[in-house]
């Protein structure tokens, strides 16, 4: 914009001053040249009067013809009112009354250019004495209004190309310089994206932008291997802590089994110390798995699977690990994923709906569906599919919706039920599993007014159509 502005301030100022130049230029040289002829004509007229010889009309006509190039007329005025004209295509009122006032009453010779009737006229009056009059001519320079105007076309034809130009150059230039920026920005959306292994190359020649780029490289080089060992470090606390923690387990289990010698107080002092170990032993393994998806050393062996399937499979294995009075929740697949495939780890997957229907049991008072549904994302080779787990308690508040992802959180479901037993990390870890499946997972409020988590996953055509298990109604419970 700056350079298409910039160009058409300048094209117009010099367009401007070119054309009034030149136009300056051309009239005062063609005025000059009317003023010659004129007093040439004028004196031929004025000596051909005093000497009688033949009538004014034809001095008038051969006046003309002595400067035949210029396309003029002459008229005369004797003694202030009677016209001479050779012709009747002009007459006295095409002459400027300033320019007769200024000839016949002052006296003084004067030019005039003027338009009449669409046409550019100079008009050159000349006193003659002895007949108490005055000499005209009117030259017709119609031709030079026609050069300026031609000029002036010219001059705007030029600055729209040259404003064009600018505004095109312009785009270039800036386009130009910011192009090294626009890669530091995509560098760092994909760096904030999780992918650390991401770094600038230096553009040869430019010494300002290798500054940048070694600085920037520098930066992420430190981000990195300060996320590394902070993910090493979870990782060495958690193996250091897995074989006392197991001992400790062993232990529990033999004194367990010798509960009944026990006095009923140390029987429930070995309730609430084995609750707690299994807990501890549950979140030191969440934390080991965590660590090592950071690490990137998460191992994912993928499945081609039937999302149906793998759900029905999934929420049967989950219901097994909770407690036997809780309900299994109706699982329904829309029609419309048939014929669509995931790859999925089926272990990874199976935790993420294990986590999800025992939140829904401990905060929602059970799960009240699991549902398979086409999503929206639609890629080259098929849509991806949605899996949502929802229940009818009292759901989350719109600003825990995403804090819920994050580790070691608990919301105030979590302590509204007294002593809570978990940790903060069972949708930490699913929001990972889900994550190295190149998916995604939200939580909303579900149509009751619970909680409804959601996990997109990228599906695929499936090659073979093995779909025909599908009731006819197309929803499975
Ligand atoms: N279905 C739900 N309804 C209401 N609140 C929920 C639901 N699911 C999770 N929450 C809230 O989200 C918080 C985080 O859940 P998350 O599973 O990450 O941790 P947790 O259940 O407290 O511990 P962990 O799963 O590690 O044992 C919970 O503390 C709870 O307050
Ligand atoms: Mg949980």
């Amino acid at each position: 914009m700056t350079f298409a502005l910039g160009a058409l301030v300048l094209s117009a100022s010099m367009g401007a001053l070119s054309y009034f130049t030149t136009r300056h230029f051309l009239v005062g040289e063609r005025e000059s040249t009317a003023v010659h002829d004129a007093v040439v004509n004028a004196i031929y007229v004025s000596q051909n009067i005093a000497a009688q010889t033949t009538d004014i009309v034809q001095i008038l006509t051969t006046a003309d013809k002595i400067t035949p190039n210029s396309n003029s007329h002459s008229l005369l005025e004797e003694r202030g009112s009677v016209w001479y004209e050779r012709t009747f295509s002009v007459t006295q009122s095409e002459i400027p009354a300033s320019l007769r006032s200024l000839v016949l009453r002052r006296g003084t010779p004067g030019s005039q250019t003027y338009t009449f009737d669409g046409r550019t006229q100079i008009a050159v009056g000349i006193p003659i004495k002895s007949v108490q009059g005055a000499y005209f001519e009117i030259f017709d320079v119609s031709e030079l209004g026609h050069t300026l105007r031609v000029l002036a076309l010219a001059i705007f034809g030029a600055g729209a190309v040259t404003t064009l130009l600018g505004a095109v150059l312009g785009r270039w230039a800036s386009g130009r310089s910011l192009r090294p920026l626009t890669g530091v920005s995509r560098a760092a959306v994909a760096i904030s994206e999780g992918d650390l292994g991401t770094r600038l190359v230096s553009a040869a020649g430019d010494p300002d932008l290798a500054a940048l780029t070694s600085s920037f490289n520098r930066m992420v080089d430190q981000l990195q291997e300060r996320i590394e060992r902070e993910a090493r470090f979870t990782s060495d606390v958690s193996h250091e802590l897995r074989s006392p923690l197991t001992t400790l387990a062993a232990s529990l289990e033999v004194l367990e089994a010798q509960a009944s010698s026990l006095s009923p107080t140390g029987r429930r002092a070995l309730e609430l110390l084995s609750a707690d170990v299994r807990r501890f032993q549950r979140m030191v393994g969440d934390l080991l798995e965590i660590s090592r998806s950071d690490s990137g050393a998460a191992e994912v062996s993928l499945e081609e699977v039937d999302p149906g399937e793998l759900v029905r499979q999934a929420v049967a294995a989950a219901q097994r690990s909770l407690p036997p009075d809780v309900p299994a929740p109706p699982v329904e697949v829309d029609p419309a994923v048939a014929g669509t495939h995931l790859w999925v780890d089926k272990r990874r997957f199976e935790r993420v709906i294990s986590n999800l229907l025992e939140n829904a049991s401990l905060y929602g008072g059970g799960a009240t569906l699991v549902r398979v549904a086409p999503g929206d994302v639609v890629a080259a080779d098929g849509r991806s599919v949605l899996v949502s787990v929802e229940d009818a308690g009292p759901g989350l508040a719109p600003t825990e919706r995403t804090k819920v992802f994050e580790r070691f959180y608990r919301g105030h479901t979590a302590f509204q039920r007294g002593t809570g037993t978990g940790t903060g990390l069972g949708l930490a870890l699913v929001a990972e599993h889900v994550r190295l499946h190149g998916g995604h997972v939200w939580a909303e409020e579900s149509g009751s007014g619970g909680a409804r988590f959601t996990v997109e996953l990228p599906g695929h055509l499936a090659e073979t159509d093995d779909e025909h298990e599908l009731s006819p109604g197309g929803i499975e419970a």
